[in-house]
């Protein structure tokens, strides 16, 4: 028996704690289809302007790709969305009705928006599965999630997951022991068992071999639909192969948005890369 089985057994309850639960957001709105609004947007870190002008909009249940050169920007919106800089004016809606600019990171977290940073942050000495469980009950901590019982919603969840990141198999292994690819696909999974409306990733692919950019991909694109998922990525076969619609960033604002063809074939993008 694990210590985390044990543990159990003598701190059995049969159901979780209410203030355990994950809490999605009632309030969330996107009847007029958007999930996110980003307007007028602008940013200053001494006196540069990273964001500029940024207007985008992300529609509820759609995959974007975010492209754009080194200092674009693409960073700092990522910033702006999930509350770590507050930017100088205008707004940010997740729905119609949560203005994030007026909101903690911790709750726009809870409100239903995860993002994955590029460095993986699985913990190394649990299994998969742990690590999954761990992620489901948030920032209460490891304690907490070690003596709540998982109600059958949340098993379901798990392992439902554990099927859509390709995991299964792996589900009682240590972390530590999955290759770059499945650490990444790991970290998604965490996100996911929080049930998030909106997923940020930032260069998914960074390090991976061509199977494993492969099998991103089509995790990536089973999200969709479910959840909107907004992907900044450098590796353009990795975006052709993944982008329905495409948002070019330079300079802090949208420079061209399309299919990955109508955007390459932009004069503006065209110049805009080979000055690079
Ligand atoms: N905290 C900060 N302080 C000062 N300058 C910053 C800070 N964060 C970003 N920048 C600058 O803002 C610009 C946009 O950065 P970033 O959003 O990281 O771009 P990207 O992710 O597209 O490469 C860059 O020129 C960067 O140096
Ligand atoms: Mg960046």
């Amino acid at each position: 028996m694990s210590m985390l089985d044990s543990i159990r057994q003598t701190m059995r309850r049969d159901e979780v704690f209410p203030f355990m639960a994950p809490k999605v957001s009632e309030l969330l709105d996107v009847s007029h289809g958007p999930i996110l609004y980003l307007e007028d947007l602008n940013v200053s870190f001494d006196g540069f302007k990273a964001i500029n002008d940024l207007n985008l909009y992300i529609d509820a249940g759609e995959l974007r790709c975010i492209i754009g050169p080194n200092g674009a920007g693409k960073t700092t919106m990522m910033d702006i969305i999930t509350g770590k800089t507050q930017p100088d004016s205008g707004q940010a809606w997740f729905g119609q009705t949560i203005d994030l600019l007026r909101m903690t990171e911790p709750e726009i977290a809870t409100a239903g928006i995860g993002r994955k940073f590029q460095k993986p942050t699985v913990f190394e000495y649990h299994s998969v599965y742990e690590n999954l469980e761990l992620a489901m009950h948030g920032d209460k901590g490891v304690w907490h999630s070690l003596i709540a019982h998982m109600n059958g919603e949340q098993r379901a969840l798990l392992d439902e997951t554990l099927e859509t990141i390709g995991l299964k198999e792996q589900a009682q292994q240590t972390a530590g022991a999955l290759s770059h690819g499945q650490k990444q696909w790991l970290e998604i999974g965490m996100l996911l068992v929080q049930n998030p409306h909106l997923l940020l990733v930032d260069e998914p692919v960074a390090g991976m071999t061509h199977q494993e950019m492969d099998r991103t991909g089509e995790l990536l694109t089973s999200l969709a639909g479910k959840h909107s998922v907004v992907v900044v990525e450098h590796d353009m076969d990795f975006v052709r192969s993944i982008a329905n619609k495409v948002t070019v960033l330079h300079q802090g604002s949208v420079l061209a948005e399309g299919t990955m063809d109508e955007v390459q074939n932009n004069q503006r993008v065209i110049e805009v890369y080979l000055g690079e």
